[in-house]
């Protein structure tokens, strides 16, 4: 696909997709890098996976009290992707990031500048050839402010929360122990306040991205819409 791509001058882009929680961002932004044969980078993995080391190493209640704890946790720590796994110095951890505990916590990891600071740079560092689709909360506007092709995924609270219990119930093995929906809906209402309340790379649009309201969009058509935008920009060799 490489080959493809220089041989008939396309140009390699960079797509920025940024958004509240639960609204669409990881399945788009993996299947329009599938089509477009670009490689899909989770940067909310990352910082889940963080959070997770703080967990396990049992310093996150510390790091409430003592946030420069965080750089001797940073100092000693890999995350990469190989396809769709996520590994955490060397384990790979795919499913235990996506633990409710977990996305409880996460949003106090990422208010932490140091952490920002060494996961952004890695994210510039995995992007910097292009050919990528990255999705987050700060990619547009901080990570790759210059990429040509930045959306803004929003979606209304509550059907967010009824796509991410689907999405628990295709998971679950017992769905008596399942939060229930009012609850799920409150946790990704505190963690959209969280994340557009902290001081650094709070969640915003950047003025230039295009705002997709996914509500009533199924998936098929939200990734539809943004792989002929990138197509366009592909084209336009903008
Ligand atoms: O998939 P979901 O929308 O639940 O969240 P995620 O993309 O896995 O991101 C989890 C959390 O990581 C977010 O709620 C943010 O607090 C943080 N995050 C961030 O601060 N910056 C990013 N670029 C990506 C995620």
């Amino acid at each position: 696909m490489l080959q493809v791509t220089q041989k008939i001058g396309i140009k390699r882009i960079i797509i920025a997709i940024d958004g509240p929680a639960a609204s669409g961002k990881s399945t788009t932004a993996r299947r329009v890098a599938q089509r477009l044969g670009y490689t899909y980078i989770d940067t909310g993995a990352m910082y889940r996976s963080v959070t997770l080391k703080a967990l396990r190493t049992g310093i996150l209640d510390e790091l409430r009290r003592s946030p420069d704890r965080v750089f001797a946790l940073l100092r000693e720590i890999t995350i990469y992707f190989d396809g769709d796994h996520v590994f955490l110095d060397g384990s790979d951890v795919t499913t235990d990031i996506r633990e409710n505990r977990i996305s409880r916590e996460v949003s106090f990891i990422s208010s932490l500048k140091p952490v920002r600071d060494k996961l952004v740079e890695m994210q510039q560092q995995l992007g910097r050839t292009g050919s990528v689709v990255m999705d987050g909360r700060d990619i547009g506007t901080v990570v790759f402010p210059d990429a040509e092709l930045k959306i803004f995924l929003v979606a209304d609270a509550r059907e967010r929360a009824k796509r991410r219990y689907a999405e628990l119930v295709a998971k679950s093995q017992d769905n008596s122990t399942l939060p229930d929906l009012d609850l799920i809906e409150e946790e990704i209402r505190q963690r959209d306040k969280d994340d557009e309340e902290r001081e650094y790379a709070p969640l915003k649009k950047h003025p230039d991205a295009q705002q997709i309201d996914t509500s009533s969009l199924t998936i098929d058509h939200q990734v539809e819409i943004v792989h002929n935008l990138a197509l366009e920009v592909q084209r336009s060799g903008r």
